[in-house]
Formats: structure tokens, C-alpha cells, sequence
């Protein structure tokens, strides 16, 4: 852990904690254990979305490879590579076309990205590769890129519907700020749909998520030195069909004060007072129609699973 990223954390989780309505960011679930524990959610049968992104990118990489090649050499940037596995299908087939093109894959943990690259120089020998750790925008302009090469950036997983349906049309904004004339967009993002199968894939009956929420306490016991009783506390998931917002939160199961050694103070928490820790947005074609619209990029094809569970949209920036 360096200091830089302790004292980020330090600032959120004061200014998260100390105001009325509870909140964490969700960026904090993914220290290693909790990246392990991601895994296992992707893994999952409640998990759906990753078997569905999946089978899009297996069953059309002929097609997405073909656009992406459009204008002849290309520089592949991605925003959150994570593990890269659904990547990787993409990746393999490209490298097996011959196709001339370089990967940056840019994520917030530099554990993530070492891992990314072993199992790259393993299984891509060949492919041409440029890590780079940081937080999405910052990284996407620090990026050593040619002028001369087509970019296309991916943002997969549903990655968006992290971010509130703001968030995402200002991010949407600096993604296409960052793109030349026929860059390309590549976004995987879930759908609306049956609200059971939504919340089951936040509430799973292993309790996968609940560990993977819960690790957020730990990781404040550990980085913070704060006092949280894991018992306590339990995981709630809800999923709303009007707005398409899945949340998580964190409950307190008693009237109870929480030391944090670093704030060096007590937090208090009525009982069943919660603290607010992922949203999870739901998208559907109006929704999408209007990122494309705030951020001048124009939707040039979509995809879908065999369930229309999910959707990977091309866009582009328009002449
Ligand atoms: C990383 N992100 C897209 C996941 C999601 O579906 O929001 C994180 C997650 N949270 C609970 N389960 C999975």
C-alpha cells in the first residue's frame, strides 16, 4: 500500500462517514482480496453478466475485429482491464489474424495489471503491450500514443454502472474530449430486466457478495485501524426497475460506535443505519442513445447476448 493511495482513502472514508447519509466508494472493494473475491463473483451463475459479455465477444470478434481494423493499424486502449479474461478473447483472436495493433490496458491496481502481464507474456507472447496504472482519465492522457493510429478504447464489464447516470455522461464527455475523428468506443453495459434476476446477482445465496461487500470493513480494519465488527454488520441489496439502479449498502445490526485510529475519533451508528457502498446502473436504449448524444459520439453498432441479458455498443467520433 503506498501512502498516496492511504491518504485518498483516509479523505473518503472521513468525508463518507462523518455526513448524515453514509456513503463509501465503491473503488474500495478491490484491494487483492477483494479483486480474489471479484473473481469468484464473475464466476458465479447469479453473476450473469459476465457469461453474457462473454458470448458477445466470442460470438462476433470476427465482426468487431473487422471494424476495429477499418482504418488499418489501431492502438487498443482499455479502461479498467481488471484480469483482462473477457479481453483476452478479443486479444487471442486479433494476434491469431496477424493483426498489427499495440494493448494499453490502463487500471487502478498496479497488483491487477503484474498479474495481467504475467498471464499475457504466457499466453500472447507477441502481443505488443503498454501497462499503465492509474485512475481511468488521468491515465487515458498520460498514454504515449501515436497520432498516426486509430484508438479504440474499450470499457468493459458493465464498468459504467458504477458510475450514477451523471457520472457516466461526464466521463462519456472526457472519453470523446480524448478521441480523434474516427476513434472508436468500445462500451459492455447491462440491461434492464427482470428485477429478480437483478437483485439475485447482487444477493447471491452463497453470500459471495455479502463477502465481497464486507471486505470493505476489513480493509478499514486493516489499512485504518478501525474497530469494525464484522458481525454486526450485514449486506443489503436492492434493485430499483424505475430508475435501473442496483445498491448496495452495509447495515448496522445495533446502535454501536466504530473507532477508526486514522480519523482518530469514534463513528456512531444507530441501529439499522446503513452506509451506502456500490450503485450498480441499469441501462436501457434511451439511456444509451443519450450518452452517445452528451458526448458527441455517434452508436455505429451494437451487440447483443442470445438473452438480450447485455449489450457491446460501438461508437464512434463523427467526422
Ligand atoms: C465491477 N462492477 C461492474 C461490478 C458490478 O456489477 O457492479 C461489481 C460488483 N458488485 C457486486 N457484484 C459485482
Amino acid at each position: 500500500m503506498n501512502i498516496e493511495v492511504t491518504s485518498d482513502i483516509i479523505h473518503v472514508v472521513e468525508k463518507g462517514l462523518l455526513r448524515e447519509r453514509k456513503s463509501l466508494p465503491s473503488w474500495l472493494f478491490y484491494d487483492e482480496n477483494g479483486d480474489r473475491i471479484f473473481q469468484e463473483i464473475m464466476r458465479m451463475p447469479e453473476y450473469y453478466l459476465t457469461a453474457c459479455e462473454y458470448e458477445i465477444l466470442q460470438m462476433n470478434k470476427g465482426d468487431i475485429l473487422k471494424r476495429f481494423h477499418r482504418y488499418g493499424p489501431f492502438q487498443l486502449v482499455e479502461l479498467g482491464a481488471g484480469d483482462g479474461m473477457k479481453t483476452e478473447i478479443l486479444l487471442k483472436h486479433f494476434v491469431a489474424e496477424k493483426t498489427d495493433f499495440s494493448y494499453h490496458p490502463i487500471d487502478i491496481s498496479s497488483s491487477v495489471l503484474e498479474q495481467l502481464q504475467r498471464r499475457l507474456q504466457k499466453s500472447l507472447p507477441a502481443l505488443r503491450y503498454y501497462p499503465q496504472q492509474g485512475e481511468y482519465i488521468d491515465a487515458l492522457s498520460k498514454l504515449n500514443l501515436s497520432s498516426e493510429q486509430r484508438k479504440v478504447i474499450l470499457f468493459l464489464g458493465s464498468n459504467i454502472g458504477n458510475f450514477t447516470l451523471k457520472r457516466a455522461k461526464e466521463f462519456l464527455k472526457h472519453v470523446s474530449a480524448s478521441m480523434h475523428v474516427d476513434d472508436l468506443f468500445f462500451l459492455g453495459v447491462d440491461l434492464k430486466k427482470d428485477p429478480r434476476v437483478i437483485r439475485r446477482a447482487y444477493d447471491d445465496a452463497t453470500g459471495i457478495t455479502k463477502r465481497f461487500n464486507m471486505n470493505l470493513l476489513s480493509r478499514l480494519n486493516r489499512e485504518l485501524g478501525a474497530n469494525f465488527m464484522l458481525d454486526q454488520f450485514d449486506h443489503y441489496a436492492t434493485y430499483d426497475p424505475e430508475t435501473g439502479e442496483a445498491k448496495s449498502y452495509l447495515v448496522s445490526l445495533r446502535e454501536q460506535d466504530v473507532y477508526v485510529d486514522a480519523l482518530n475519533r469514534n463513528i456512531h451508528f444507530a441501529r439499522w443505519e446503513y452506509i451506502h457502498t456500490e450503485v450498480s446502473l441499469k441501462y436501457d436504449q434511451p439511456m444509451l442513445e443519450e450518452l452517445a448524444e452528451i458526448s458527441g459520439l455517434q452508436i455505429i453498432k451494437q451487440y447483443w447476448d442470445g438473452k438480450h441479458n447485455f449489450t457491446n455498443v460501438i461508437f464512434v467520433k463523427p467526422r
